[in-house]
């Protein structure tokens, strides 16, 4: 069965109604990344930082997956598929999709300060300012902040290099290294870019199609235009 390796950004999840980060009206445009995103901003001012994730974790038991996130989970009936995301949101997983690896971290888990393989679900969206991990030590969102290694890169790298197809849904290709996951499909498997701005698509060095239209509309078509495809 073919593989189709899916690589998505905030964008994917904007048709949900989900703020992206660096379009005029995203997240970056309200908040300054360093006081919200990083763990120095986490010593020095925590209550800002778990009232920024309180407030999306609000958000997203708010909103549904959209047609573009239903799009890619159905694909898994006729290929072999996986979804790499930056996304910290689980609409994916409540579309279906079934293998799904978060790069950036998951905004339904929370983690101790302490011991980083200390994840724990969260129910609800509210973290307490001092909810703490069973090891006592205080609870943080299960986020990779700026300036943090990001844990799950060398794993989707090698689900990059698995790739028959690859499609990259509403990211600004901005980020790195998540950015340079496109450089890991093998030469010669075309790439699929689904965005209805200008990603920087210029580290893409495979066949490149850009589809210029909004998740939600752009996905549906592209999915069936490839379960017809002999590729
Ligand atoms: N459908 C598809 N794409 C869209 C839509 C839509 N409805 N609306 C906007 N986009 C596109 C934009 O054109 C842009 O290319 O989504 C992309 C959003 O880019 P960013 O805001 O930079 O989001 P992303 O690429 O996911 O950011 C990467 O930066 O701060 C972080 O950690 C955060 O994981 C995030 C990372």
């Amino acid at each position: 069965m073919k593989k189709i390796v899916v690589f998505t950004g905030a964008g994917v999840s904007a048709d949900s109604g989900l703020a992206t980060f660096r379009d005029a009206d995203g997240l970056w445009a309200s908040y300054r990344i360093e006081d919200v995103c990083t763990p120095e901003a986490l010593a020095r001012n925590r209550e800002l930082v778990i009232e920024f994730y309180n407030k999306r974790r609000k958000e997203l038991l708010g909103v549904e997956p959209n047609a573009a996130h239903r799009a890619i989970a159905e694909l898994e009936k006729y290929f072999d598929v996986e979804v790499v995301t930056q996304n910290v949101d689980n609409l994916h997983e409540r579309a279906g999709s079934t293998r799904v690896t978060h790069l950036h971290g998951e905004l339904m888990k929370l983690r101790s300060q302490r011991n980083p393989d200390l994840i724990v679900p969260i129910e609800g969206w509210e973290q307490g300012l001092d909810d703490r991990a069973e090891d006592g030590a205080l609870l943080r969102p299960h986020i990779v902040f700026f300036g943090e290694s990001v844990p799950m890169f060398d794993r989707a790298c090698e689900i990059a290099a698995s790739a028959d197809v690859m499609i990259v849904v509403g990211t600004s290709l901005a980020v790195y290294p998540a950015a340079m996951l496109v450089r890991y499909a093998r030469a010669g498997v075309p790439v699929y870019v689904v965005d209805p701005g200008e990603p920087d698509t210029s580290m893409i060095r495979n066949p490149l199609t850009h589809i210029k239209a909004r998740a939600a509309e752009g996905m549906p078509q592209l999915a069936e235009s490839l379960k017809g495809c002999k590729f």
